[in-house]
């Protein structure tokens, strides 16, 4: 059968506003319109699993298109761990994994009175860059002990987030780590105290054979090396600098996604040199209309490629991966929304 992934992470209903600029404190302002969609960056990921592991069925109109013999025929099985209120939002979130074939028995209820996680988004029409207020909910209820194991035989890859309590995260990071399942961690958003970025550090750094995909954007990246800002990122010398960082902890892939400058990434072959990693230049497009699920599609396309080449038996091709990660963000950033503007397989080109 196809190669199975697990994500376990977060599941938002985003609210959405579009706006011709941000409000300045005590402004009140119109805006140019309204979206309640879902998101949140585990489910995010795991749609984004599932749709570019498989073709369109409709048009952009909403036209059936006539099946091919790749059409429907998914090339990865995706399952999603993780927890939702006992709500209208939470019966949504959940139906839609559904219906883009996503394996949600280990998505969970959360107990009565906990609402499901929301997140508020303003997004810069001239810029299409967004600002996010998280409301956790459901997501900081979810127990990974109360579920059956989150890497069943025959998962290819693991993926995390942090839009659920730290403890949850390390805990699956060491239940994959024991049976052997390679994890792509995302760590966003990026850990807020020290202490939560020395415990995520310590988990990975301590396993054998080390964490297989980092993968993060400048922020993130700058709240995980200590010492290190994110103007340090402008220069490839601080580029190298934090990708050796990780690479000394033992990560084998580092990939750093720089917005409208590329991408960074290093491999374990270059562990130990003076200068590491390679910069792709970003993908030119047209017009930037919402970056929201940019990242998650990214993530999402790059776990398929780690998968397609384990299940082959093929050696993984990092460059490649990012090149074609790189590809299928360019499409979620010219399309409003998170889910919805993830691209299908045959969308990416
Ligand atoms: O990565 C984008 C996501 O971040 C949004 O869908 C929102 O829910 C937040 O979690
Ligand atoms: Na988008």
């Amino acid at each position: 059968g196809p190669p199975r992934i697990t994500v376990l992470g977060s599941l938002n209903m985003d609210l959405v506003s579009y706006v011709s600029h941000h409000p300045e404190p005590g402004e009140t302002m119109t805006s140019n319109g309204f979206a309640v969609s879902p998101g949140g960056k585990g489910a995010n990921q795991a749609i984004a699993c599932a749709k570019l592991s498989r073709e369109r069925t409709v048009d952009q109109q909403g036209k059936p298109i006539a099946p091919t013999a790749s059409t429907s025929a998914p090339t990865a099985h995706v399952a999603m761990a993780g927890a939702v209120g006992d709500d209208v939002y939470g019966t949504t979130l959940r139906a839609n994994l559904a219906a883009h074939g996503i394996d949600v028995s280990a998505v969970q209820t959360a107990p009565a009175g906990v609402p499901s996680g929301v997140a508020v988004i303003v997004v810069d029409e001239p810029t299409g860059q967004n600002r996010i207020i998280l409301s956790p909910g459901a997501n900081y209820q979810i127990d990974t002990t109360k579920s059956a194991s989150l890497v069943p035989a025959g998962t290819q890859l693991l993926i995390l987030q942090l839009e659920i309590p730290l403890e949850q995260v390390l805990r699956a990071l060491q239940e994959a780590c024991a049976a052997g399942v390679p994890v792509l961690l995302n760590p966003a958003p990026a850990p807020a105290t020290e202490e939560a970025r020395a415990k995520l550090e310590a988990t990975f750094a301590d396993q054998a054979p080390g964490l297989a995909h980092l993968v993060l954007n400048e922020t993130e990246t700058a709240a995980m090396v200590p010492g290190l800002t994110v103007a340090d990122l402008d220069t490839q010398a601080g580029l190298s600098r934090a990708a050796s960082y990780f690479l000394a902890r033992g990560v084998q892939n580092v990939v750093m996604t720089l917005g409208g400058r590329g991408v960074y990434f290093a491999t374990a072959a270059e562990r130990g040199k003076e200068v590491v990693g390679e910069l792709l230049q970003p993908e030119k497009v047209k017009q930037v209309v919402d970056t929201t699920g940019a990242g998650d599609t990214f993530a999402g396309q790059y776990a398929l490629e780690a998968v397609y080449a384990s299940a082959a038996g093929t050696a993984f091709d990092c460059a490649a991966a990012v090149r074609k990660s790189n590809r299928a963000a360019a499409v979620t950033v010219q399309r409003k929304g998170a889910q919805e503007s993830i691209p299908w397989r045959d969308e990416v080109v």
